[in-house]
């Protein structure tokens, strides 16, 4: 995110427009927490995850008179178009505060979970995805030293994105992800099988999955496989897929997206999201982003279920 927040300031200032900070995200807007910003404030951030402003989710600004307020801390700073980096919860309040008090927004994709409509990817996708690999590749080694089978949890609390992407780039036997019913007993006779040919393996778990968590699952696998030689293990990366030193892929994404959604601005777009199709910036309307669910490439899962023969 801050790869973009640059790439708004920047941008803004190039184009000879002001530009404000706006603290703790629509909270921060409420409470009038809001700051110029120079090319010099976003000096040295290009390389740092999270972000300087500290964006987070708001409860007051899902009521009417949190953003009243909100509008009444914009005007008095002058302040007359949004950028917003979020999600789904971050454009269903630009597109409401829009059709309330006209104040447009254009929006960058920031989730590391992929799961927006408008753009091929999202700004902290791909480094969530390698920090993931990273530690996969690491537990490998131990999976195969000690012929164990390990359950790792990614996150994805309602999509599958990072646990597909981390289940082919780190060579899982198995995928379970919230977009597909997980038949574990099906799991447990896979592994009956591949027990001929290998001795360890790894199955990404996705938070989010409908069998459970990675502790719940490795159980009932490890219960219904009864196979006292087996060791079974659970780790979950939780947060750490959220922060670290963002890819260069995500760099570039995000400084394309901040730019483009300056320029989206100035050239009098409302409530848009600016992002990256096919290589190419687009701008698609909040009303068609909000609430769908990106669906997953069917390629990739075939890809996991020939590949883990
Ligand atoms: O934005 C969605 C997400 O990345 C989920 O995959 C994950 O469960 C959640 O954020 C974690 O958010 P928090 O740190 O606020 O609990």
């Amino acid at each position: 995110m801050n790869a973009c927040i640059r790439a708004v300031v920047r941008t803004a200032i190039f184009r000879g427009v002001e530009v404000y900070g706006i603290q703790h995200g629509y909270e921060g807007m409420i409470e009038g927490n809001i700051k110029r910003m120079y090319s010099h404030s976003v000096s040295n951030i290009v390389q740092r995850g999270g972000t300087i402003l500290k964006s987070a989710r708001s409860v007051g600004f899902t009521t009417t008179e949190g953003r009243k307020l909100a509008y009444d801390s914009l005007k008095a700073h002058g302040i007359d178009g949004l950028i917003g980096i979020g999600g789904d919860g971050t454009f269903t309040g630009a597109k409401l505060f829009y059709e309330e008090f006209g104040i447009p927004t254009v929006g960058c994709p920031g989730t590391i979970d992929n799961d927006l409509y408008g753009t091929d990817y999202t700004i902290g996708f791909d480094t969530a995805v390698n920090t993931a690999l990273e530690a996969i590749d690491k537990i490998r080694d131990t999976a195969a030293a000690h012929d164990r089978i390990f359950f790792v949890e990614v996150m994805g609390r309602d999509a599958g994105f990072i646990a597909v992407e981390c289940g082919i780039g780190g060579g899982a036997e198995f995928v379970m992800i919230p977009e597909s019913k997980t038949d574990l007993d099906e799991v447990v006779k896979s592994l009956r099988n591949l027990r001929k040919t290998k001795s360890s393996s790894i199955i990404v778990v996705a938070e989010g999955d409908e069998a459970g968590n990675a502790e719940t699952i490795k159980e009932y696998v490890k219960n219904t496989l009864n196979d006292p030689k087996k060791d079974f293990k659970v780790t979950t990366l939780g947060h750490i897929q959220r922060g670290g030193n963002p890819t260069a892929r995500d760099r570039v994404l995000a400084s394309r997206c901040g730019m483009a959604a300056v320029e989206g601005l100035l050239a009098g777009q409302q409530f848009h999201l600016a992002g990256v199709v096919n290589n190419q910036v687009v701008y698609t309307p909040f009303a068609d982003c909000i609430g769908k669910h990106k669906p997953l490439n069917p390629d990739h899962l075939k890809l996991i279920d020939i590949l883990n023969i």
